[in-house]
């Protein structure tokens, strides 16, 4: 029987071309990111998170910001108008796993460092509502509540560290005296404040 007989008759056949073809196609595309530079090693001036920044940014993973906001800007006008510079993976060479979403029922994150001041981002997160009236973000009180827990974030920087993020033991020692009496409030505000800034000033 001929290939294409087969293909036209046997509708088995027919699907595991099908998968097998894109299979292919898809491979073509992914596999050489693994090696590429640009994609794999860290953008000019993206640092590994600093361990409240680590602390940031699994509570902003616990509480779901990213159901609300991306953290990726398109590379078109009418996005680098409003965030800035698009975003490039070099930039998320450290976040395990990345943020970068599509749902934006809030604003685009990527770039939000240093954008307000943490004084803003404290009124806001306790109650958006005081800073922007119609806003329907939730408020997190008990984020001001709660502490960081030291012991924890130093096992996350250890889990990090495993799948690729520089760290030393000296970042692991002094990380306890960086965390102490610290908010889970300081820590989402150290981590948006750090969104970003390696492109801010490029266009
Ligand atoms: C239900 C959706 C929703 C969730 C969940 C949410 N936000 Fe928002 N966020 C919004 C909306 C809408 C705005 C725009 C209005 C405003 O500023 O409050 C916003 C604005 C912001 C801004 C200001 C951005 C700018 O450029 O002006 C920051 C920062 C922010 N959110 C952080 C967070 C963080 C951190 C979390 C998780 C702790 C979070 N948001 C969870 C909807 C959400």
């Amino acid at each position: 029987m001929k290939l294409q007989q087969l293909a036209e008759e046997k509708v088995s056949f027919l699907i595991t071309f099908i998968l097998v073809v894109i299979s292919v196609g898809l491979l073509v595309q992914i596999i050489p990111l693994f090696s590429t530079k640009a994609v794999i090693t860290a953008t000019e001036g993206v640092k590994p998170y600093t361990a409240l920044q680590v602390a940031g940014r699994d509570i902003y993973v616990r509480e779901g910001c990213y159901n609300c906001h991306s953290q990726q800007i398109r590379p078109f006008r009418a996005e680098t108008e409003r965030y800035g510079h698009y975003s490039v993976a070099g930039e998320s060479v450290y976040d395990h796993p990345f943020q970068w979403g599509s749902k934006r029922m809030g604003p685009d994150l990527a770039r939000v460092g240093g954008r307000y001041s943490d004084e803003w981002h404290r009124i806001h997160l306790l109650n958006p509502r005081e800073i922007v009236p119609e806003s329907n973000m939730p408020a997190f009180p008990w984020l001001a509540r709660n502490k960081v827990n030291p012991e924890e974030v130093v096992s996350h920087m250890k889990a990090l560290q495993m799948v690729g993020t520089p760290y030393t033991q000296a970042d692991f020692d002094k990380a306890p005296e960086e965390l102490k009496n610290k908010s889970e409030l300081d820590a989402v505000i150290a981590y948006l404040q750090g969104l970003g800034l390696a492109l801010k000033n490029k266009r």
